[in-house]
């Protein structure tokens, strides 16, 4: 693969801003684009100023939402040095993700290296205040010019870089979730475990429902019983009995996460249990009251860890330890921001350094 490159103007370029940068709002210098076509393949890349582009108000994706993207992040290290974490998990996700929403495959190591390339030309805007990261988002949607017949035969993908803080403002502190019962988010069968977009829009309504409750995020049951806890918006969701991580099993419907999947090995090696099973909620919060249940959490790319301090279900709030961040929840948080921002060594291979 040949990436082009079209570097922005020496005047128009911006520097990482100061201060806060939030979440997903400021994007980078440049951004990376390719097309693809039925007939031809994977056209060259192209590194272009980040900025709109032209396109056609007919594209399939507009209409039948035919896209799926990434979300991983580059950190940066106490020596100055960029580490990426588990980036081939995120291509293969990529790539799965795509199978299922009938969009074409790329080649993992051509992936990698758009990845890499456009993170060297702006490597400046990986923050270096603490917990803060540069998000980087591929996507791929079908580009096809048409409403009617539905398929991937013409597609473009791209990459956007956005410098982050931690996902919730107030940082590494219990938040409150709402144990949805009325919508679901994926069924078996269906497009949950595919990174796609129509996932997150459907989940919109019920994450507002949960907001103006005054909660930070919704808990999803299963869609056949409403009874076994899923997953979270956009994490997945884990539980501490003692010595033991629990986590909700892939059944098809969940997003196979790059976190979760992390914190069970790394959770092996700290010397605790690991099991994922199936959790009925009922008995989750009778575990939680009893104090069997000693610790909750959400896991995932944005925010990494962030501790479960109250669970609303059917108009009760049940309190997770105090409402504290427990120390299994804070061990594990330790452990594997350590090993993405550099400050540990990686001894299970996950990271690559750039620079
Ligand atoms: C629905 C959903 N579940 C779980 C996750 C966690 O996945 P990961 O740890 O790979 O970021 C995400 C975030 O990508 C998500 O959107």
């Amino acid at each position: 693969m040949k990436i082009e490159l079209n570097k922005i103007d020496e005047a128009q370029a911006r520097s990482l801003p100061d201060g806060k940068f939030g979440f997903g709002r400021t994007f980078s210098n440049h951004m990376l684009t390719r097309q693809y076509s039925g007939e031809g393949g994977w056209e060259d890349a192209q590194i272009q100023p980040y900025g709109p582009i032209s396109m056609s108000l007919s594209m399939s994706v507009f209409h039948y939402a035919q896209e799926i993207f990434e979300g991983t992040k580059a950190y940066r290290r106490p020596d100055g040095k960029i580490n990426l974490f588990r980036i081939d998990q995120n291509i293969k996700r990529f790539n799965r993700s795509a199978k299922r929403m009938e969009l074409p495959q790329m080649d993992e190591e051509e992936h990698l290296e758009a990845i890499v390339k456009l993170i060297e030309l702006d490597h400046e805007w990986v923050p270096s205040q603490p917990d803060s990261s540069l998000y980087i988002r591929p996507t791929l949607v079908c580009s096809e010019e048409t409403i009617g017949s539905l398929n991937g035969n013409e597609a473009l993908f791209f990459i956007l870089l956005s410098p982050v803080d931690p996902y919730f403002a107030n940082g590494f502190a219990p938040i409150s979730v709402f144990v949805e019962d009325e919508y679901v988010r994926a069924v078996r069968g269906g497009v949950g475990e595919a990174k796609t977009g129509g996932n997150y829009a459907a989940s919109l309504h019920a994450t507002d429902k949960a907001i103006k409750a005054g909660y930070k995020q919704v808990v999803w049951l299963d869609a056949i019983e409403r009874r076994y806890v899923e997953e979270m918006g956009g994490m997945n969701i884990c539980f501490v009995y003692g010595n033991k991580l629990v986590t909700s099993p892939l059944t098809g419907t969940i997003l196979p996460g790059v976190t979760r999947d992390s914190l069970l090995i790394l959770a092996k090696d700290l010397g605790y249990e690991t099991e994922e099973r199936m959790i009925d909620i009922d008995e989750l919060l009778a575990d939680i009251k009893s104090g069997a249940c000693t610790e909750a959490f959400a896991c995932g790319t944005a925010a990494v860890i962030a501790p479960i301090g109250k669970m609303g279900y059917k108009g009760e709030d049940v309190i997770v330890n105090n409402n504290e961040v427990g120390s299994v929840t804070r061990h594990l948080y330790d452990e594997l921001t350590g090993i993405q921002f550099g400050r540990i060594p990686d001894r299970f291979g996950w990271t690559l350094t750039i620079g």
